[in-house]
């Protein structure tokens, strides 16, 4: 997808991996709309880019529902929506916050399904568009202390994979971003001195599995993977065996299923 005038809106735009892709979409000349809860940082990130922002708490229903209606009404239309924004759990699952885990499953899990849900009502007619699912290798490999989190990631992958199957020939294109350790304060909040998490990331040290991938490096990727509509970005390259491990039964059932004629989605039929 030439991404000059398009319109992209990132959840999750505030800091981070959201606000970098903010920025390395505009610098390809797409309109941005960042969304998250921090008025006063969502404005700026909204003036650095010359793009607009909405503040919404994805965590609870009431600030997904709505929200791609709010956002076309700012936008007129959408062409590339990133399910971004995403919190992490950092302790044992016993010992985490009842609160925290059904927090994490509606921002990382639920909030992604129901916003994807509701753009593919404006990008399936259109017959056009690209959504783009920040999950993590999280999704894919266990991790102590991360439990809840690999939960929702692990659900969104594999979401995102069958919906591929479900969309074929709509003209709606779908990239799953599962990175490892980003630079971010999301890491920084995890991987601390005396964390839960802290004799795990000592072995995966030593074992040379945790590099730290700059912020810069994922954002480019996302970017990269949407104009060149492609399906993955996974980093580091040494997880690359994880991925295609974890990838082989998805290509094995979308092989089953070639020349097989699913129904196409009503909204795509109108
Ligand atoms: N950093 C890593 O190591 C890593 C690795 C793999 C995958 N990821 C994934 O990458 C994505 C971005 O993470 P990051 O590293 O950039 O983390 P971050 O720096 O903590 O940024 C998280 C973003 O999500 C927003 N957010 C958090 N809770 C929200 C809520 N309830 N409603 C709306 N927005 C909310 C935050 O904005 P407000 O606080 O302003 O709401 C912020 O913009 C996440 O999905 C994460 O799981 C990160």
């Amino acid at each position: 997808m030439d991404l000059q005038g398009k319109n992209v809106v990132i959840t999750g735009g505030s800091q981070g991996i959201g606000e970098q892709m903010a920025g390395d979409f505009a610098a390809k000349g797409a309109s941005v709309l960042v969304v998250a809860r921090s008025e006063d940082k969502l404005q700026v990130v909204a003036e650095r880019v010359g793009g607009q922002y909405l503040v919404a708490d994805l965590g609870s229903a009431s600030g997904v529902d709505g929200l791609v209606d709010a956002c076309l009404e700012k936008l007129g239309h959408i062409d590339v929506w990133v399910n971004n924004a995403g919190l992490e759990t950092s302790d044992g699952f016993a010992d985490t916050d009842r609160e925290l885990v059904r927090v994490v499953n509606r921002l990382n899990l639920e909030a992604p399904m129901m916003l994807t849900r509701d753009v593919l009502d404006h990008m399936l007619p259109r017959g056009s568009g690209h959504i783009v699912q920040v999950s993590s290798q999280a999704g894919v490999v266990p991790f102590p202390g991360f439990t809840a989190y690999c939960g929702t990631k692990a659900g969104l992958t594999n979401f995102t994979e069958s919906l591929r199957l479900e969309l074929k020939g709509c003209g709606v294109g779908l990239t799953v971003v599962a990175p490892g350790p980003v630079a971010t304060d999301m890491w920084d909040r995890a991987d601390y001195k005396g964390s839960y998490l802290e004799p795990a990331l000592r072995r995966f040290r030593l074992l040379q599995q945790l590099p730290i991938i700059p912020v810069e490096k994922i954002a480019a990727q996302v970017v990269a993977a949407v104009e060149g509509e492609r399906r993955h970005v996974r980093l580091p390259r040494r997880a690359a065996m994880y991925h295609t491990l974890n990838n082989l039964p998805r290509r094995i059932v979308e092989i089953g299923l070639m020349g097989v004629k699913l129904r196409r989605p009503a909204a795509a039929r109108s």
